[in-house]
C-alpha cells in the first residue's frame, strides 16, 4: 500500500521525508515523490519511478530542494502504470494545491468528467490528480479556507482516502484529512509531522494524534488543529506510542501474516469497490492491454463473457485454491463448465481449449514462472486471457489482454491470505457478470448477491473478534503429526487452502480430500487422536460430510467442525466446534476460510516458527 509523509517546522523538510518514506518501504512501492515550499517561494516537486534511492539520489539527498515544508508519498499502482507522471505528488496546473493520497477513489472517473468540463486537464492516470483539482476546484469556487474547499471535495468523493495537501497561499501549512485509511499526526519541539504508518514518524516523535474519520487536520509550525466536515474546530488527546520500530511496521501485530489477515476486511471491500458501484458490476476498470487489437475477438471483455461457453482457469498453489471456489461459483451461478488447472501442469498436458473459451489466470505476484507460460501458450493458442492480478505492472499484468487488479495491497507474509480472499472476490465478480450478461442472473437476485458481498468484510471482522478461541485449540493441538481437512464440493476447496496454510507454516503433515474418497483408502492412516477437520458450509452437503466425520470419529479421531451459524447440532459430532456467520453459500469459502487461517498461524506461532517466512518458500516464484 502506498506511504505517506509530511512535515513542517524549524528543520529541513527534505531529508525529513526521505527518511519517513524508507521507513515506509516495507509496505511495498513502485515509484516515490516530495514536494518541499521553502518560504513564500513555489513548492518544488520530485518523482522517481523507482527504488527511493532513485528519488534521493535526484535531490542530493534531498539538500537539493530546501524549504521547511513539505510532503512525500511512496505509490503502489491501482490507477495507471508505474510511472514518474502517475507517481505523487500531482497538483493543480497553477500548483495552487499540491497533495498525496493513499486509497481508491471509487468515483474519479465521473469527477474527472466533471473537472473537464471546467477546463481542467489530466496528464496521469491516476485518481489522485482528480481529487488534488477538484479541491482546487472548490478552493477557488468558493474563495473560503483550505478546509473549506477539501470539505466541498470530500463531500462529492466516494471511496477512501488518506491525503496531505499544500495551498500556495497558505505557505507553512499542511491539510490533512482521512476516511478507511490510516494516517497520524505527531509533534515535537522541531515541528508537526504526518505519516500513513507510525514507523514514518517513530524516529522524531512518540506523542501523536490519531485523525478519525471524516475529519480533517491543519499542521504548522506551531502545531495541529482539529475541524470536522462542517469545518468547525474540534479537539483531541495526543497518545503516546509505546512500540519499538520493529512493531511499528507490523501495526502492533506479532506478524505481517496476522496483519494482513486482519487486512482482510478492507482489501474485500477494496476490490469490490473497484468493480462494483452504485448496485451495479462495472467491468470497464478492466484494464486492457495496448496488445489487444480492436478488430479481434479479445477487444471487449464483457462482450467475450457474454458468448463464452467454457471457462478454463490456470493458476498455482492458493491462487489455484481460489481457482477451485471459482470453478463451482461461475458453474452455479453463469452454469457454464469451468475447468481448473494447476499452472505448472496445464502446458505439458497439450491442452486441447474449446475456441468459444476464455482462460483465467490468477496470480498474486504477477510474476510465476508456471502461470505466465500457461498464459502465453492460451494467447498463442488464441484464447483471450484474463488475469486476476495483485502487483501492478507485473509481467502476467501487462501480457494478459485484460486485467482484473485485486485491491489487496502488498502483501509480505510469504503465506497468502488478504492476496487469496481478494482473488475470490474477483471471481465471484466475474462469475455474477457472466450470468447477468448471459441472462441467467436477474437483477433483483443480483443484488442480493451484491448485498450479501457487502456484508463479508463485517463477518470476517466478527470472525476475528473471536480469534482466541481458535489460539486455545491450536496450542492444544500444534503437535499434531497428522492433519486432515475434509470436505465436498466448495468445502473441499476451503480444506485445500486450509491444508495449505497449515503445512507451509506450521510444517505440520497436512492433506485436505473430498470427504467421499476417504474410505477409498486414507481412511486407514485414522488412529486415535488423529486431528480431522471437517468443513460443512454446504446445506445439501452438510449431513453427507457429518456422516464420514461420524466414521473417522468411531476409529478415534479428534473431530474440529466448522459450519455456519445455526447448524448447532454439528456439536452432537464435533468435540470442537467452529461458526462463521451465515451468508450466500457461494461466497461462504471467504468467511470459512478466516479461522483456518488463524489456526495454521497460531499453530506456527506455538512451535516458535518464523511464520512470515517459512522455510524453503519464496514469495514469488519466478522459476518453473
Ligand atoms: C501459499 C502461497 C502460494 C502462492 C503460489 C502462487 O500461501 O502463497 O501457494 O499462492 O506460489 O503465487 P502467485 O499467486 O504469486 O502466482
Amino acid at each position: 500500500m502506498c506511504g505517506i509523509v509530511g512535515y513542517v517546522g524549524k528543520k529541513q523538510a527534505a531529508p525529513i521525508l526521505l527518511d519517513g518514506l524508507a521507513k515506509l518501504e516495507y509496505r511495498g512501492y513502485d515509484s516515490a515523490g516530495i514536494s518541499v515550499r521553502d518560504g513564500d517561494k513555489d513548492a518544488v516537486i520530485v518523482k522517481a519511478k523507482g527504488r527511493l534511492s532513485k528519488l534521493a539520489d535526484k535531490t542530493d539527498q534531498g539538500r537539493a530542494v530546501p524549504g521547511t515544508c513539505g510532503i512525500g508519498h511512496t505509490r503502489w499502482a491501482t490507477h495507471g502504470e508505474p510511472s514518474e507522471l502517475n507517481a505523487h505528488p500531482h497538483c493543480s496546473d497553477d500548483m495552487n494545491v499540491i497533495g498525496v493520497h493513499n486509497g481508491i477513489i471509487e468515483n474519479f472517473q465521473e469527477l474527472r468528467q466533471k473537472l473537464i468540463r471546467h477546463d481542467y486537464q489530466f496528464y496521469s492516470e491516476t485518481d489522485t490528480e482528480v481529487a488534488i483539482k477538484l479541491i482546487d476546484y472548490y478552493y477557488k469556487k468558493y474563495a473560503g479556507t483550505p478546509v473549506d474547499a477539501i470539505n466541498h471535495a470530500l463531500v462529492r468523493i466516494r471511496g477512501s482516502y488518506a491525503l496531505a495537501v499544500m495551498f500556495k497561499e497558505y505557505p507553512g501549512e499542511i491539510y490533512v484529512a482521512r476516511k478507511d485509511n490510516p494516517m497520524i499526526l505527531g509533534l515535537n519541539e522541531d515541528g508537526a509531522f504526518l505519516g500513513s504508518d507510525v514507523p514514518a514518524i517513530l524516529k522524531y516523535t512518540r506523542k501523536v494524534y490519531y485523525i478519525g474519520n471524516m475529519e480533517l487536520g491543519r499542521l504548522s509550525a506551531d502545531g495541529v488543529t482539529f475541524y470536522n466536515l462542517d469545518g468547525d474546530e474540534i479537539q483531541k488527546e495526543i497518545t503516546e506510542i509505546e512500540w519499538d520500530a520493529e512493531s511499528a511496521e507490523k501495526g502492533g501485530f506479532e506478524h505481517f501474516m496476522m496483519k494482513e489477515i486482519h487486512e482482510q476486511p478492507k482489501a474485500i471491500a477494496d476490490t469490490l469497490g473497484m468493480y462494483i458501484s452504485n448496485g451495479k458490476i462495472d467491468l470497464s476498470s478492466l484494464a486492457k492491454n495496448g496488445a489487444v487489437d480492436e478488430n479481434d475477438k479479445a477487444s471487449d471483455p464483457e462482450a467475450i463473457l457474454k458468448e463464452i461457453g467454457r471457462v478454463y482457469i490456470v493458476a498455482c498453489g492458493s491462487a489455484y485454491h481460489a481457482g477451485m471456489i471459482g470453478k463451482s461459483v461461475i458453474e452455479k451461478l453463469a452454469g457454464i463448465p469451468v475447468e481448473v488447472s494447476l499452472a505448472s501442469e496445464f502446458r505439458y498436458c497439450d491442452p486441447k481449449l474449446d475456441k468459444n473459451s476464455v482462460v483465467i489466470v490468477i496470480s498474486q505476484s504477477g510474476e510465476t514462472a508456471d502461470s505466465l507460460a500457461a498464459l502465453r501458450l492460451s494467447k498463442e493458442r488464441g484464447i483471450p486471457v484474463i488475469a486476476i492480478v495483485n502487483v501492478f505492472g507485473s509481467t502476467i499484468a501487462r501480457e494478459a489482454d485484460y486485467v482484473m487488479y485485486t485491491a489487496a495491497g502488498p502483501e509480505i507474509a510469504v503465506a497468502t491470505t488478504k492476496a487469496y480472499s481478494a482473488q475470490l472476490i474477483t471471481l465471484y465478480i466475474l462469475a455474477m457478470k457472466t450470468a447477468l450478461l448471459k441472462g441467467i442472473l436477474d437483477e433483483e437476485r443480483a443484488k442480493g448477491l451484491m448485498d450479501e458481498l457487502a456484508a463479508i468484510p463485517a463477518g470476517i471482522s466478527k470472525i476475528l473478534e473471536d480469534k482466541e478461541r481458535i489460539q486455545w485449540f491450536a496450542a492444544k493441538y500444534a503437535n499434531a503429526k497428522d492433519v486432515f481437512f475434509i470436505g465436498r464440493g466448495i468445502d473441499y476447496a476451503i480444506g485445500l487452502e486450509g491444508s495449505l496454510k497449515m503445512k507451509e507454516i506450521s510444517y505440520i503433515h497436512s492433506e485436505a480430500y473430498a470427504a467421499g474418497e476417504l474410505k477409498h483408502g486414507t481412511i486407514s492412516l485414522i488412529e486415535k487422536g488423529t486431528l480431522v477437520i471437517g468443513i460443512m458450509t454446504q446445506n445439501d452437503l452438510y449431513e453427507k460430510t457429518r456422516s464420514n466425520m461420524v466414521e473417522v470419529k468411531a476409529r478415534g479421531a479428534y473431530l474440529f467442525g466448522l459450519t455456519s451459524y445455526g447448524n448447532y447440532n454439528v456439536e452432537d459430532t464435533v468435540d470442537f466446534a467452529v461458526y462463521v456467520p451465515k451468508t450466500d453459500e457461494n461466497f461462504v469459502a471467504s468467511l470459512a476460510i478466516v479461522p483456518l487461517q488463524l489456526l495454521g498461524y497460531y499453530m506456527a506461532v506455538t512451535k516458535g516458527l518464523d511464520v512470515d517466512k517459512p522455510r524453503n518458500l519464496a514469495k514469488s516464484v519466478t522459476v518453473e
